[in-house]
Order: C-alpha cells, then sequence, then structure tokens
C-alpha cells in the first residue's frame, strides 16, 4: 500500500485529568472523584493516533527537561513516531492540561503552554528537512500562531498538503488561511472562525463557504454524534457516525484529523478517509484519557466488526 510520510507540527502536554460528578459552576468548589496524569497535547495526540494507525510520522514542537517531557517522549516512540523534531527546552516545563471530566464524558480543558510557547520559526527552521520529506504537515493552534504561519508558510513552498486543526481556535489571518488546504473544526471552532452562528447542518455550510471564499481548499467539520461534513468548491458531503455510549471525548478531535490525514495519505477519496476518521473517533469516545484512548487499526476493525 502507498503510503506517505505525515508531520505533526504541535503541543505535546501532560494531561491533569480529574473525574467529576458535573462541571464546577463560578465559585463552586466540589470534589473530584479520581486523578490521573495521560500523556496529551494537542500535537502529540495526533502524532501518536497517526503512528497507532500505522503511518509513517514525524513530530516536530517542544517538550521541558523535566520527567513529563520524557513520558511524552515515550509515548511518541512507542507509538512508532520520529522524535527527531521534538527539543527539549532548558529552564521550561513541559505544556501541561488540567482537564475536568464529567459524567457524560464531556469535557473542560485549561492548558498552560509551558515548552510549546517556545517552539519557535527558528525550530520550525531547523527541522525543514522533515517537512521537505513528508506529504502531509498538520498544524493546531498550541504552539504560537507566527510559528504556524512560518510552519506553513514553509509546507506551501516545499509543494506540502497542510492540514490545519483549528484548536483551540482563534480568528485566523486571511494570509494564513488562504494556504491551508484541509481545515478541520468542530461546530465551536467554525463558529469562532467566522462570528457566524452554527445551530444546524445548513448554518455549517453557510460558515464553511465564508472560509472556502478565503481560500482554503475543503473545510471538514466535526458535528458530534452526526459525524462530519465536507465542503469543497464542488460539493457538500455529510457523513453521518454510528451512536456509542461515550465514556470521554478527549482527543476525539485529535484522532479525527490524524485519521483522517492517514486516510488521505493511503490514497483514500474524501468521503473513505471521513468515514475512516469517523470510525477511529467514534472508538475514541468510547475510552478514556487522551492518549491512552487511541486505537490501533486492529483494534478498530474489531471495535466495528464485534458490533
Ligand atoms: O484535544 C485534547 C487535548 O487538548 C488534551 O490532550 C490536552 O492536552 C489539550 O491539548
Amino acid at each position: 500500500m502507498k503510503k506517505s510520510r505525515i508531520t505533526v507540527i504541535g503541543s505535546l502536554n501532560m494531561d491533569l485529568v480529574v473525574n467529576v460528578s458535573h462541571m464546577p459552576k463560578v465559585g463552586e468548589t466540589i470534589m473530584g472523584r479520581n486523578f490521573i496524569t495521560i500523556p496529551g497535547g494537542k500535537g502529540a495526540n495526533q502524532a501518536v493516533a497517526a503512528g497507532k494507525l500505522g503511518a509513517d510520522v514525524y513530530m516536530i514542537g517542544k517538550v521541558g527537561t523535566d520527567e513529563y517531557g520524557s513520558v511524552l517522549m515515550d509515548n511518541l516512540k512507542s507509538a512508532n513516531v520520529d522524535v527527531s523534531g521534538v527539543k527539549q527546552q532548558e529552564n521550561m516545563h513541559t505544556g501541561l492540561a488540567f482537564i475536568n471530566v464529567d459524567n457524560s464524558g464531556n469535557n473542560n480543558i485549561v492548558v498552560v503552554s509551558g515548552a510549546n510557547g517556545t517552539c519557535s520559526k527558528e525550530d520550525i527552521d531547523t527541522y525543514k528537512n522533515i517537512i521537505q520529506e513528508s506529504e502531509i504537515i498538520i498544524l493546531q493552534l498550541e504552539i504560537p500562531l507566527d510559528t504556524v504561519i512560518y510552519a506553513v508558510n514553509i509546507a506551501k513552498d516545499l509543494n506540502k498538503t497542510v492540514i490545519l486543526n483549528p484548536a483551540p481556535a482563534v480568528q485566523l489571518p486571511d494570509r494564513l488561511l488562504k494556504q491551508v488546504d484541509i481545515l478541520t473544526p468542530n461546530e465551536t471552532e467554525l463558529e469562532i472562525l467566522t462570528g457566524i452562528e452554527v445551530n444546524s447542518l445548513d448554518d455549517v455550510e453557510k460558515a464553511a463557504r465564508v472560509l472556502l471564499g478565503k481560500g482554503v481548499n475543503a473545510i471538514i467539520v466535526t458535528v458530534g454524534e452526526k459525524g462530519a461534513v465536507m465542503i469543497n468548491d464542488s460539493e457538500v458531503l455529510h457523513v453521518p457516525v454510528e451512536k456509542v455510549d461515550v465514556a470521554d471525548t478527549t482527543a476525539a478531535g485529535d484522532s479525527f484529523t490524524a485519521s483522517l490525514a492517514v486516510g488521505l495519505s493511503q490514497g483514500m477519496n474524501y468521503k473513505e478517509a471521513i468515514e475512516f476518521a469517523n470510525k477511529v473517533a467514534t472508538v475514541v469516545v468510547t475510552r478514556e484519557g487522551a492518549q491512552t484512548s487511541l486505537p490501533t487499526l486492529e483494534e478498530v476493525n474489531q471495535f466495528f466488526e464485534n458490533r
């Protein structure tokens, strides 16, 4: 099978996860059920997801010189991700994410960037050869926006396919959007990117058309239990997803973007790649944690055979 190399440029965090009965309100103190540390970070989650699915994957990013940094690097390596582009930054802690997960599997997350915030244009220059040798470049927004813009510029100069997962969402400059091949927001992120309220699939299409107008080639919006919608100049494609009992949605979006890239890297068309990504994300929401929830290809196949 043809396999193109994928490089993920982005964040690595240690997730500090607390299970709670409900999300605390402003000023409320509640008791957590338990606490656990789990490797995470949107970038690292995407790299591990792609690696576990059998892709040829590299990661470019930054961790601190603390113990969490080593754990994150080890987890990437055990998923067959090449970490030669992950640098350890002196005098800086590894990125941290404080995550509450409630009884319905919903979460809220506060990220403290740490070393991710030092991921610079110079770091991108240092690892330009990794970008050069890849076909698909995936980025998110947990490293400085200037670095993202710079990396996308380099990737496009080298004629690479750029997938941007705009999370956590901020308004993005037009000069960045016009260089993005595929944008993968969820509905909330789509609202932030466009300023258009998104309450229905019609709204999704309307908002996505604004981004198409800015030069993005395809917008693939994850719409929770309704699956995903792809909008480009020639079609609107709604790909539904099977309903499952949700344990924890953490990393569902990351696994979707990564497996979409894996599918495309293996020559799948949009419909096939989105169906594949929906399946992977479905397995992910039935499991707890970020990188702990990411399945191998065999586990994905088994999950759907047993249903
Ligand atoms: O998308 C989930 C991820 O967001 C978590 O792993 C956390 O680290 C934050 O980056």
